[in-house]
């Protein structure tokens, strides 16, 4: 046996996966993608091959000669899925399995017309991280297999289809009603990084390695807020070599989107919640851009390593800010993520294997145990690298990583190796065991100063004696502030003090999410009634977890509240993505 991954079943001794030629027809009627995956094999012993599936409908497999090939579908073992095992014979190259995904498939989600900003068409789109790419195709489904795709996508006539691949030509069908998109993506991927999207699309160009797609109605209002694209493109290769992904595109995906952003390897997918009107979201377009390096190049080995893509990521996103924006802005985003990271910790417990970079996630759903901490830790941990041996050294250190392990993925401990080989002596200097092997915040973590991050700490501090912010004051904080302030207030606040703050700063009206999200909470766990409907008008807009996980846990743990939570969760549940649905599930202890 070579599994070597906790959450896949793929054997590497079996034989690797190198080469997707994915034919499936985007059926909208029966909420269903039906088709034909074939995998070319490398390596391929005769026995037996291992793939992931999660609630597939296989129809037949063949091998490259179209001779049917046995195989055996597994029991469901809970968010592993079922393990289909085919059995094959001494030369056999390629594997073509014809199946169909079910309506509930965990990668994707239907959206009835309603639910997009047009109303006239529906939409669909997948979300293949972490370990949901096998609940859209039959596939080794651990990020140490990578492998290079076509897809030809048969959808209805009048939407349009893109995908994490470079778009071929539309070719026109016998059937009138439907055309059929053709996609390549050369570069080898891991199959986290498998992504289509099915709408009413349209793009407008931003640079020469740049659009933004959007259904029609957002696009002119995405197009602006992303307008700085090619400048992040400019200061993220200064900083970490050459893109290598030939373009950088992204979409703005339908508001139940589940996440802030998603780094698609030629096709980041972004939360229309970033729409802000003022740019102060455009960070996360930053981190999904780093990830191209840190994550898309050199990618974790499994969910153990998370903190490998996203802390790395996190530096790399802060070193992107601080070279457009200045020390100050980066003060402040390391500051808004130090709260979060506290958040994080004091909900796992401050002793929480959880609470540690380098994880043991076997046998656990790595959805369910998703915070801050591999980024935010992470980042610690990297800056603190980073100040100990200076940036010029480290800069080489990280170009140095991103040639000598770019499409590759690796384990912590290969990283504790190259580490060591390059920079000696440094993990034993700010002893690295503690932050990778350790729990909650080492005392040698780094931390990042401003003028205006000192006075607006303080001044949330001061609350409870009675220091308030004077509207004049107010007037030149920039969001980034107000986040800062709202998240160092105490939690809970009385009445008259909610009163207070919603009347003088209209915050139930302010179009930034994040100062939105952070008031919300403060009202919910504050009992405000007349946030009350602001809250369940903002809990049915979107799907992003970010902002629905906190805010339906202050109602939860409210005891004024809790049937309410469930109350305003059962109206919206069917809007929501089926990830963020089975984690709020478990937020209000809604399992069977
Ligand atoms: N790769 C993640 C999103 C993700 C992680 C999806 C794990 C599924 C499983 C993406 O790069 C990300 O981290 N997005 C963040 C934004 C960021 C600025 C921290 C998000 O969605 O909030
Ligand atoms: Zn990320």
């Amino acid at each position: 046996m070579g599994r070597v991954d906790p959450h896949s079943y793929t054997d590497l001794s079996q034989g690797i996966i190198t080469h997707l030629d994915w034919t499936i027809t985007v059926d909208f009627g029966k909420t269903r993608l039906v088709g034909t995956a074939t995998l070319t094999l490398e390596n391929a012993s005769e026995g037996f091959l291992d793939l992931d599936t999660r609630d597939l409908f296989i129809e037949a497999i063949v091998d490259g000669s179209g001779n049917a090939l046995p195989w055996e579908l597994n029991e469901t073992e809970s968010f592993m899925g079922e393990r289909l095992r085919i059995k094959y014979s001494k030369g056999t190259q390629k594997i073509a399995i014809t199946y169909s995904t079910s309506p509930q498939a965990s990668a994707l989600q239907w959206l009835a017309p309603q639910q997009t900003s047009g109303k006239v068409h529906p939409y669909m789109f997948s979300q293949c991280q972490p370990i949901h790419a096998r609940a859209m195709l039959p596939i080794q489904d651990s990020p140490k297999v990578r492998f290079s795709y076509t897809a030809e996508v048969t959808i209805p006539k009048k939407l349009t289809a893109v995908m994490s691949a470079a778009p071929g030509i539309k070719k026109e069908s016998n059937d009138k009603n439907v055309c059929t998109y053709s996609f390549s993506m050369p570069q080898p991927i891991p199959s986290y990084l498998l992504a289509i999207a099915v709408g009413d699309i349209v793009s407008k160009e931003l640079g020469p390695r740049s659009c933004v797609y959007a259904e029609p109605e957002l696009i002119e209002a995405s197009a602006w807020e992303f307008a700085e694209v090619d400048a992040m493109l400019k200061a993220a290769e200064e900083l970490f070599g050459p893109y290598k992904w030939e373009r950088f595109d992204f979409i703005v995906m339908p508001p139940s989107f589940p996440y802030g952003g998603m780094e698609n390897p030629r096709l980041t997918f972004l939360t229309p919640t970033l729409l802000a009107g003022d740019r102060s979201l455009v960070n996360v377009l930053a981190h999904e851009l780093a990830h191209s390096w840190t994550g898309n190049l050199v990618t974790n080995a499994t969910m153990n390593d998370f903190w490998l893509n996203e802390g790395f990521t996190v530096w790399a996103e802060r070193r992107i800010l601080e070279r457009l924006s200045g020390k100050n802005a980066k003060a402040l985003a390391a500051a808004i993520g130090f709260n979060g990271l506290l958040n994080d910790i004091e909900r796992f417990g401050e002793d929480s294997p959880y609470t540690h970079l380098e994880t043991d996630l076997s046998g656990t759903d790595p959805d369910e145990v998703y915070s801050v901490v591999p980024y935010e830790k992470g980042f610690l941990f990297v800056s603190l690298l980073e100040q100990t041996v200076g940036r010029e050294r480290f800069d080489q250190f990280i170009r140095s990583y991103i040639d000598t392990f770019g499409f590759t993925s690796i384990s912590t401990e290969e990283f504790e190796s190259f580490l060591e080989s390059t920079l000696p002596g440094v993990q034993q200097k700010i002893n690295a065991k503690k932050w990778i092997q350790g729990p909650g915040i080492p005392k040698n973590s780094p931390t990042f100063k401003s003028d205006e991050l000192t006075t607006t700490q303080a001044l949330a501090k001061g609350w409870s004696q009675g220091s308030r912010p004077t509207k004049e004051d107010t007037d030149n904080w920039s969001a980034e502030l107000w986040q800062i302030y709202l998240q160092g207030l105490p939690k809970k606040l009385d009445i008259d003090e909610c009163e207070w703050l919603e009347t003088t700063f209209d915050l139930s009206d302010t179009k930034n999410v994040e100062i939105l999200s952070s008031w919300l909470t403060i009202a919910a766990t504050s009992s405000y009634e007349p946030a009350f409907k602001r809250i369940d008008t903002f809990l049915g807009s979107m799907g992003r977890m970010k902002f629905l996980k906190p805010l339906y846990k202050a109602l939860y743990n409210n005891k004024n509240t809790k049937d309410q939570a469930r109350t305003i969760f059962t109206k919206h549940a069917e809007s929501y993505h089926p990830i963020a649905k089975a984690g709020l599930e478990q937020l209000l202890e809604l399992n069977a």
